[in-house]
């Protein structure tokens, strides 16, 4: 077993990672002074498969566990799940020191923090990711929130989990799509702040895909320490977080633009980091050969790489990007390679190289 710790004073917390942390629950809440009674939040295909160990766990460490589930998708980040969540925690009387445990992926992870971040205004919570994506991402650094009709997490909040538990062994379930996806935020890790992570999943790829456990481990283990360490730095984005970002401007507005339906979130950021590569080579002095570099390993990863635009699209794309939340004054700004390893946010590119480098897309 790995622990990561994510500084942040008096809400600093861990992140253990391994194989079969998910039986411990009970045993590693007990370590954290939390109320007796509490709620697990988790979704129709998760909560099949792991609610029994989970709740089993917390009731042999003496915890009054409910469990709550809501349907998988990315429709259970609504204000209505929200609301049904807030009525089951009443009706179990869930009090100040109780908590919530968020057992899934990224939504059941965004939902579940938010309702703990606002009931009671506020309780505690435990995240208990079940996704690659989720274990390396989402539910570390505290961003909790949900949907609006208008677009997705513009409702939310920061609150911090007590603790993170990466059980491995969840990932064994994964549909092979939901993984991959996961991949390209791992693979962002190396990009963004770690040139050895880059080569180490460049040579052990093949052991990665196959989910071999010691290579997820050490893997998964470097992507928390990277999260942990931006998030130390810069908890609420006002500045240096915004790396994480990479490939993001350009994947979310893919993934506006098609209403959300044909891409998965990891798919739409492996076309938007390739992009942003090939942006960072024509104006950010990244060796061509460092994009195509980048490329390659998002397709041997078994993700897409290119996308057809037509005019339209091309129009409907600039128009999201304009919306996205990153943008300030109007003006879309990218997080751009030097090199793989460091990145910088808040770049501007010209009009120009966009376009050349939308049209090299659909190669
Ligand atoms: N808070 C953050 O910082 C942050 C960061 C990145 C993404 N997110 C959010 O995360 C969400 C995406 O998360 P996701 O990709 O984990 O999607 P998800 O939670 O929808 O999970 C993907 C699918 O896999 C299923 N699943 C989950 N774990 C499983 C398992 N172990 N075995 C079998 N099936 C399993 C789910 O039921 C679902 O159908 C988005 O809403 C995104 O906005 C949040
Ligand atoms: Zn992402």
């Amino acid at each position: 077993m790995r622990i990561v710790d994510v500084p942040l004073g008096s809400r600093s917390y861990k992140i253990q990672i391994g194989p079969g942390l998910l039986a411990n629950l009970g045993k590693e809440c007990a370590h954290l002074s939390l109320g007796t009674r509490c709620a697990i939040i988790s979704d129709t295909n998760v909560a099949r498969r792991y609610a029994k160990t989970a709740r089993g766990s917390l009731n042999q460490a003496g915890f009054a566990s409910t469990l709550i589930t809501v349907l998988a998708g990315e429709t259970a980040k609504s204000l209505k799940s929200v609301q049904a969540c807030y009525d089951q925690l009443a009706a179990h009387r869930l009090e100040r020191r109780s908590f919530i445990v968020a057992l899934g992926g990224g939504v059941v992870g965004d939902l579940a923090g938010f309702v703990a971040a606002t009931y009671l205004r506020g309780i505690p919570f435990v995240q208990v990711p079940t996704t690659l994506l989720a274990h390396v991402d989402s539910s570390v650094g505290g961003k909790v929130g949900v949907n609006l009709k208008a677009g997705k997490n513009l409702v939310g909040a920061f609150h911090q989990p007590r603790l993170v538990l990466c059980d491995l062994d969840t990932l064994k379930t994964l549909p092979e799509r939901e993984y991959r996806a996961g991949l390209a935020e791992v693979i962002k890790y190396g990009i963004i702040y770690d040139l050895a992570l880059f080569e180490k999943i460049e040579r052990d790829l093949p052991k990665l895909l196959r989910r071999d456990a010691d290579t997820l481990t050490d893997i998964v283990a470097r992507c928390c320490e990277i999260k942990a360490d931006v998030v130390g730095q810069d908890e609420t984005e006002s500045g240096l977080r915004a790396i994480l970002n990479f490939g993001h401007t350009i994947g979310h507005a893919l993934e506006a633009i098609s209403r959300y339906g044909k891409y998965l979130h990891g798919e739409a950021i492996s076309i938007g980091q390739v992009a942003a590569a090939r942006i960072s080579a024509q104006s950010y002095g990244l060796p061509a050969s460092d994009a195509e570099r980048i490329a390659k390993l998002f397709q041997g990863a078994g993700l897409p790489t290119a996308v057809k635009l037509k005019d339209t699209d091309r129009r409907k794309l600039f128009a999201a990007m304009k919306l996205d939340k990153k943008v300030s004054d109007g003006e879309i700004k990218f997080v751009l390679a030097r090199k793989i390893g460091q990145v910088e946010f808040g770049q501007s590119v010209p009009q120009k190289i966009l376009e050349q480098t939308l049209n090299s897309l659909s190669a």
